[in-house]
């Protein structure tokens, strides 16, 4: 067995021979993590109309998929809608995201806030677990990614139904918006671990037939554009997420017009 190293890193929490700006970023990240959270709860909570505009042709992201309107139900109590019901999936996904993990470990835990930083006495008391102990949900991340596979799918149809007006067909900004957005989840979603597991890594090698498919897309997936810049897609699907609801919203409640940039067909 090997010997732990001990770094020379300086005693106490936050100190650090660092000069560079090493809290802005954990700092900015616990800021913008925490003003989601409240806005979420406040949308949820306390100010769930105006969720669509054209009679549902177009549906704010946060309560995405309808599932009360695509049930057909009528009668549930005023305190309810489909946010309420299945934001905990995307938010069981997106908690459990490895990325995620490393953001609210330095941001909320400041565990190391980041590298070469020292962390609180109690961390070191309390030791890491990883994915055992309190964290120990972290491991249902894989079946999490399956939901978001599913939510994913609802997403690109709500962005095809937006497409569809009367017997007609119309672009407007409500579309692009939708499909910016649903773009923006594909990326995060495809350059996710888990994914990148699923489509080729839990094979030990890919030679021929379907392996060697498995080990192209396994490769496609590790690249630059998707799992190597998991966090640019983590943050942009998230922030596109509340541009959507505000957009719509907006609309919805006659703030900002409703702008059709393509016609075609009867109303
Ligand atoms: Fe981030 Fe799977 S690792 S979504």
């Amino acid at each position: 067995m090997g010997q732990g190293v001990r770094l020379p890193v300086i005693n106490g929490l936050g100190r650090t021979d660092r000069r560079d700006g090493w809290l802005g970023q954990p700092f900015v990240m616990a800021i913008a993590l925490v003003a989601l959270m409240v806005y979420t709860g406040w949308r949820l909570l306390v100010m769930d109309g105006d969720i669509h505009y054209d009679d549902h042709r177009v549906t704010s992201p946060i309560f995405s998929p309808d599932v009360l309107h695509l049930s057909g139900l009528t009668d549930y109590p005023g305190w309810l809608n489909s946010a309420i019901l299945i934001l905990w999936l995307p938010f069981g996904f997106r908690g459990t995201c490895y990325y995620m993990r490393r953001v609210y470990y330095r941001s909320f835990f400041a565990s190391p806030v980041a590298c070469w930083v020292d962390e609180p006495d109690i961390n070191k008391k309390i030791g890491y677990a990883g994915e055992r102990r309190l964290f120990i949900f972290n491991n249902l991340h894989r079946y999490f990614l399956y939901a978001a596979i599913a939510i994913l799918l609802f997403k690109w149809w709500d962005v095809i139904h937006s497409l569809h007006i009367g017997h007609g067909f119309i672009l407007d900004v409500g579309s692009i918006v939708l499909a910016t957005e649903s773009f923006l989840l594909t990326m995060y979603v495809t350059s996710c671990h888990a994914f990148r597991h699923l489509v080729g890594g839990a094979l030990d090698r890919w030679n021929g037939g379907l392996s060697s498919l498995r080990g192209r897309l396994f490769a496609l997936v590790s690249s630059p554009r998707l799992n190597q810049s998991h966090g640019f897609w983590f943050w942009t699907s998230l922030g596109f997420v509340f541009v959507g609801d505000l957009f719509v919203m907006a609309v919805a409640n006659g703030t900002i017009p409703e702008a059709s940039i393509v016609l075609i067909g009867g109303v």
